[in-house]
Order: C-alpha cells, then structure tokens, then sequence
C-alpha cells in the first residue's frame, strides 16, 4: 500500500500533525491530521486511543479505506470479534461485516437494514461485550439514518441522587433477540436468546468514571424487582438517558469513520428510507491490548 510505510518523507501522520477537537460541549472528538492507512506511531496511536476513552466516541472524516486497512486500525485497539458470516452476499476478511439494506442477487449483503434502531450499547447481553465497534461509511442516504451517540458518564453524574439510589447495586437483565426484535425493544427472555444480568452502573476501566449500563432497546428488567415497578423505574431511566444534553448527532459523509466506546456510549439510528442505499463497514474490538 502506497502509504503505509512511515518515513521522514512519507509519513502522513506525526505526532505533531494529529490533533483533536471535541464535536460537542459532551460527547466526541473529531481526530484530525491523521490517514488511517498509515502505520503511524505509537504516540499518535494513543491521543486517537485517549480521546476514544475519555469522550465515549471518536469520528475521523475523509477516510479511504480498504477491509484490511480498516483491520489493521481496529486491530492497535485490541483484539478483533469474529463475526458470524450469515450475510453470504459478500465476502469479507475475517472480523469484517457489513451494515446494509443493498440485495445483491437477492440476498441482503449486511446485517440491520432497514430503518430506526432504539438506544443500546453492543453485545450487553453477554458476559464480554464488544468494547468498541468501528463503523466506516460507504455509501449513505440523502437524508436519515443518522447514528446518534448519548454519553452515559454524564448521564450518571446527571441522574437525581433519588434514582442513583434505585440502582445502586443492582444489576438489570439484558436480552437480544436478533430475528424478532433487532431494532425496537421487545426482545424477551427465552431458551436460545443470549441474555446477561450486568450492573446497572459501571466504573470504566480506563478513565475510572462510573457510567449508566443499560438501556431502551436490549435492558428487559432490573433483577429482583416487581414486573411493574422494574418497568416504571425504566422508563425514567431511559427517558434520562435519552435527552438530547448527553447526545450528539452524526450524518454521515461517505469516509467517514466513527468508533464508539461501548462501555460509556449509547447510539441509535435514525429511520431512512428503504429505497435508498446505505452501506456500512463494521469491525469490533473485543478486548484491548
Ligand atoms: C451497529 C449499529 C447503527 C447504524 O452497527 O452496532 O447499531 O447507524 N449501527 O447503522
Ligand atoms: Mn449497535
């Protein structure tokens, strides 16, 4: 690859040239001064990692990358997760999958297609969830399918001591049943559908702040609560969580990169229309170095 070769001349990337800006006064930094396709240096890798730690999510723009360019950034992070090709439609490298609505001889290319997807943090039900997924846009439509980011850090310092209270040391049940309910809560607990009780508050491991985990679309109910009283407490919880103060809002650019912190992040997608394309290049990052 022309530019992946660091040198005196060629080096698109110095530790002088990377920089970052915050996208809002809450969440997000924009990294600038970098091509991801360079084998930059150490130093420039960990102000694009501190800046993923510290402001739940990062977004690099006008990116040209290939599968394995996108790899070989996602992989300084940590360990890739393997994806389970149940999209035939394309072939990709391992760790790649794709995030569409294209058919290609009738078969759809990538997974979640279609339309709105309510708030939730990757993989909350299980044990080990993702710790950061990177998605690279590729083509995207003219208006709609936003992915929208809440910083659950502030959300926590946010939240009424009254409610801090309610789930201080609980834990709340997270389930994901991808063919019925993928997009919109209603997935519920049953034989085959992967669930975990996490703790509805988590300390991050990096920046030592405490975070709200759970949320609208995956949380089915807090453990060892009355149904009703669970419900109601959610409610409020994931109407918290939700206002637009913790919230920023992405419409995306083809080259554009984002990768979000699962573990103090929550995103969401905006509906679009169906008729127009939108393709997605996803990888995550399992466990960090
Ligand atoms: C995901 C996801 C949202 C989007 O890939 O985990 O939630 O905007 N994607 O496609
Ligand atoms: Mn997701």
């Amino acid at each position: 690859m022309e530019n992946s070769q660091p040198s005196a001349l060629g080096a698109h990337a110095s530790p002088q040239a990377v920089r970052t800006r915050p996208l809002n006064a809450v969440i997000g930094a924009e990294i600038l001064g970098v091509d991801l396709r360079d084998d930059f240096s150490r130093e420039t890798f960990e102000v694009i990692r501190d800046a993923w730690r510290e402001n739940c999510i990062i977004l690099v723009r006008g990116q040209t990358l290939d599968e394995l360019a996108q790899v070989k950034f996602a992989q300084r992070f940590g360990e890739l997760g393997k994806v389970l090709h149940t999209h035939e439609g394309r072939a990709s490298l391992p760790g790649v999958m794709y995030i569409s609505n294209i058919r290609e001889n009738g078969k759809l290319i990538g997974a979640l297609p279609d339309g709105e997807m309510y708030f939730h943090s990757d993989q909350c039900y299980i044990e080990n969830p993702s710790v950061g997924t990177m998605l690279y846009a590729m083509e995207v439509p003219s208006k709609g399918g936003d992915t929208i980011f809440a910083n659950m850090f502030a959300a926590y310092d946010a939240l009424p001591d009254e409610l801090k209270q309610k789930i201080e040391g609980r834990a709340a049940l997270n389930v994901y049943d991808y063919q019925n309910a993928a997009t919109v809560r209603g997935s519920e607990p049953r034989e085959g559908i992967p669930s975990f009780a996490h703790s509805m508050v988590k300390t991050h491991p990096f920046t030592g702040r405490k975070s709200l985990y759970f949320n609208r679309l995956m949380t089915h109910h807090i453990v060892g609560m009355e149904a009703a009283e669970s419900e109601a407490l959610l409610e409020r919880l994931f109407d918290h969580q939700e206002q637009d103060r913790f919230i920023y809002r992405h419409v995306w650019k083809p080259g554009d990169l984002i990768m979000w912190d699962n573990r103090s992040a929550l995103h969401a997608r905006s509906d679009f229309d169906a008729s127009e394309r939108r393709l997605m290049r996803r990888t995550v990052v399992v466990k960090e170095h």
